[in-house]
């Protein structure tokens, strides 16, 4: 299968895997144990730590590794709901559930009430109205606002959010587990409280992330027992899958530093000018020039977005329509329904993601795999009413 849905999950790199296999077999030592064997393991660990640091350019110590994504969100976001004064808690409108269903658990269990802050047409949140909830007198116990959208791979402007949220004295968290990896992120320039990201998202495997801390930053932890990383998160560490984060975030940083995801950004717009040129009623959604190199969103005039990924699917192309989760839903996804985007558009939307592996053969065969299928489609349902193309810009 030609494989374009990496913002899901992308495949461990291979030297990824080579790293990781001795702690798997000879190396199956417990990090905390005391014979010298062990002292492997806890160096590895050690040295996963310094790699995913140093990609996001953050000090090792702030570094806590987690059980993924979702961990690292919740955790965050309940140790800020547990020590806050103040009942309300801010998050963008176009949250991953992580945050957003967490939000809604904080509500529904906990007395909180939560402010969803809008995005404009392209995608990036409105920094007036994030301005404004945070001067309301009723305070805010957090701010948590993605680093770059699942679905539609738009950055936004964290360093902004941040500054404002810090003026208000609020505490300010990031889910950054589409940006790690893809696109630069350095918590040295931004000044983050709080970070999550995932291993799965950038070669590394499934189930693994971490949660940066910016040093001088109260937490507590949300799972306690034995006390491994420094108190922060008990349970005996996934060393594996840790030193497989560690060696991914390393290629990733070697990949950011000479600009290789240029390349990935090349085919993504080859990619969307093939289709733009070649077919009718097409739209890029989202602002152009603020996205991960390696995401498309597009709008197929005129197409279900479900009947899409069938045929693409039998044409041996892999995508996914809206947001992994949402896939095999009908309603438009919330990420689109707050840029504005109507409904009948979002149901014609496919979200494309390469990865540091997509061919340029790979994505010729899908140009003409969506070209095939969205005439059949059209053809089938008859609708070649297609009207003016809109790109945002
Ligand atoms: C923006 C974002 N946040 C959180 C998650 C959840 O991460 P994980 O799958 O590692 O739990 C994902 C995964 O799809 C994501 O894209």
């Amino acid at each position: 299968m030609i494989y374009l849905d990496s913002n899901a999950t992308t495949q461990v790199h291979p030297d990824v895997l080579e790293a990781m296999l001795p702690f798997l077999t000879e190396h199956c030592y417990n990090p905390s144990s005391g014979y010298s064997a062990a002292k492997i393991v806890k160096n590895a660990l050690d040295q996963a730590r310094q790699q995913v640091a140093a990609l996001i350019s953050a000090h090792p110590e702030d570094i806590v590794f987690t059980g993924g994504g979702t961990e690292s969100n919740n955790s965050a976001l309940s140790y800020l709901a547990g020590q806050a004064t103040h009942k309300k808690i801010i998050t963008s409108a176009i949250e991953h559930s992580a945050i957003l269903h967490y939000s809604e658990h904080l509500c529904s269990q906990h007395g909180f009430n939560h402010e969803k802050i809008p995005v404009d047409s392209g995608g990036r949140l409105q920094l007036d109205a994030l301005k404004q909830a945070l001067s309301k007198d009723e305070g805010a116990a957090f701010t948590s606002i993605m680093w770059a959208n699942n679905e539609t791979g738009i950055i936004q402007p964290i360093e902004e959010a941040c500054e404002l949220s810090h003026q208000a004295r609020v505490p300010f968290h990031t889910d950054a587990i589409q940006a790690v990896g893809k696109a630069p992120v350095d918590v040295s320039t931004t000044p983050v409280d709080y970070l999550s990201l995932s291993g799965h998202k950038f070669h590394a495997p499934k189930g693994v992330g971490a949660l940066y801390i910016r040093n001088g930053v109260s937490y507590q932890p949300m799972l306690h027992g034995g006390g491994q990383e420094s108190g922060r998160r008990s349970g005996t560490e996934n060393v594996a899958s840790i030193v497989g984060l560690g060696k991914a975030a390393e290629i990733m940083q070697q990949r950011l530093a000479e600009d290789q995801f240029r390349s990935i950004a090349e085919l993504r717009d080859y990619f969307e000018h093939s289709l733009l040129t070649q077919i009718e009623g097409v739209t890029i959604n989202g602002a152009k020039d603020q996205r991960t190199a390696n995401t498309s969103h597009l709008s197929f005039q005129g197409c279900e977005a479900a009947g899409l990924l069938i045929l693409l699917d039998e044409y041996g192309v892999g995508c996914s329509a809206g947001s992994a989760c949402m896939t095999g839903k009908q309603q438009p996804s919330h990420v689109q329904t707050a840029m504005g985007i109507s409904a009948q558009q979002a149901k014609s939307s496919l979200r494309i993601s390469f990865s540091i592996f997509t061919t340029r053969e790979e994505t010729h065969i899908a140009i003409e795999a969506v070209k095939k299928a969205v005439h059949k489609l059209r053809s089938v349902q008859g609708d070649s009413s297609v009207g003016p193309v809109h790109i945002y810009t």
